[in-house]
């Protein structure tokens, strides 16, 4: 279902059979809302967020191409999340059985402006699906059609704002114990000490070489959200807390306190491509009760 928002921009509602939803704007190829099937908003969207262009969106889900954050010299997270996508009404198939589950595809091609930034042409395929129990699954394919014969690199992140109740109650699994680099400590490298992650101030890291499966705790909400990837090495896990909240236009004072980013990203091993070749990196994401999870 294709329609106009009130702030003027269009988008894509996913709903299935039991009552999960998705909202998607062709502006970013942006998820801006994922809903459980009691109606529960599952990610963060700023109520500061700007809904028009250059700027990004503020929440969500952005989608980092060709250059995660400031590692380059294009501008911070690349131009994919401020640029208006198309649907793909024919896509190639996708080896799984995301095409029988309440989807849509939409696509990413160089304008002749985009070209003048980042010289190369390529095809950038996203497929957002509502699956089981109302998961979330990103695929994102990226093919190079440079018809130079040149190869192109890139970096890539599924920025996520997850929606939380108290931050300083939120415990993220999988990561403790691994490698990272710092961006509030010029991105050195460090090694995680400890048994879970928890949240007490400002966070800027990218962790390397992470698990498919992370999850976040919310203990007051009763919530775990289990993160899937596939082709996704990094793991960066954000909050930008209070002071870098209030520098921040599009995003409340407070709101840091409802919100964590934990992005699945291939930052450290960027990814190159040859003319005709094809990358594929995916995410899952699904929201469980926590007593599910006791004891995983
Ligand atoms: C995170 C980066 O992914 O995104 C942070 O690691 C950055 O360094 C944050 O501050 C938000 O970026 P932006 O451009 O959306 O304000």
């Amino acid at each position: 279902e294709l329609c106009k928002a009130a702030n003027g921009l269009e988008k894509v509602i996913l709903r299935d059979a039991r009552g999960s939803s998705a909202e998607v704007y062709l502006y970013g190829g942006q998820v801006t809302s994922w809903k459980n099937d009691h109606g529960e908003e599952l990610l963060f969207v700023s109520s500061k967020a700007i809904f028009k262009p250059p700027k990004a969106i503020r929440g969500g889900i952005p989608i980092c191409f060709p250059q995660f954050s400031n590692h380059g010299s294009l501008e911070q997270h690349g131009f994919a999340r401020n640029r208006f996508w198309s649907i793909d009404t024919d896509p190639p198939p996708l080896p799984t059985n995301s095409s029988s589950q309440v989807h849509i595809d939409l696509i990413l091609r160089p304008s002749e402006e985009d070209m003048k930034i980042w010289p190369h042409s390529y095809e950038f395929r996203l497929r957002i699906a509502l699956g089981p129990g109302g998961n979330l699954m990103l695929i994102s394919r990226v093919r190079n059609t440079n018809t130079d014969g040149k190869p192109f690199t890139f970096t890539f992140a599924y920025h996520t704002y997850f929606s939380v109740s108290d931050i300083s109650e939120v415990r993220v699994e999988g990561l403790e114990t691994l490698d990272y680099l710092d961006n509030l400590q010029n991105k050195e490298r460090f090694t995680e000490q400890g048994d879970a992650i928890t949240f007490e101030s400002e966070v800027d890291k990218i962790y390397l070489s992470t698990p498919t499966k992370i999850a976040i705790l919310d203990h007051e909400k009763k919530r775990t959200f289990v993160i899937r990837k596939d082709g996704l090495p990094d793991a960066v896990v954000w909050n930008p807390w209070d002071k870098k909240a209030k520098a921040m236009a599009d995003f409340g004072d407070d709101e840091y306190k409802h919100m964590l980013c934990v992005e699945a990203a291939a930052i450290e091993k960027p990814i190159t491509l040859k003319p005709g070749e094809e990358w594929r990196g995916r995410q899952e994401l699904s929201a469980v009760p926590s007593s599910y999870c006791s004891g995983q």
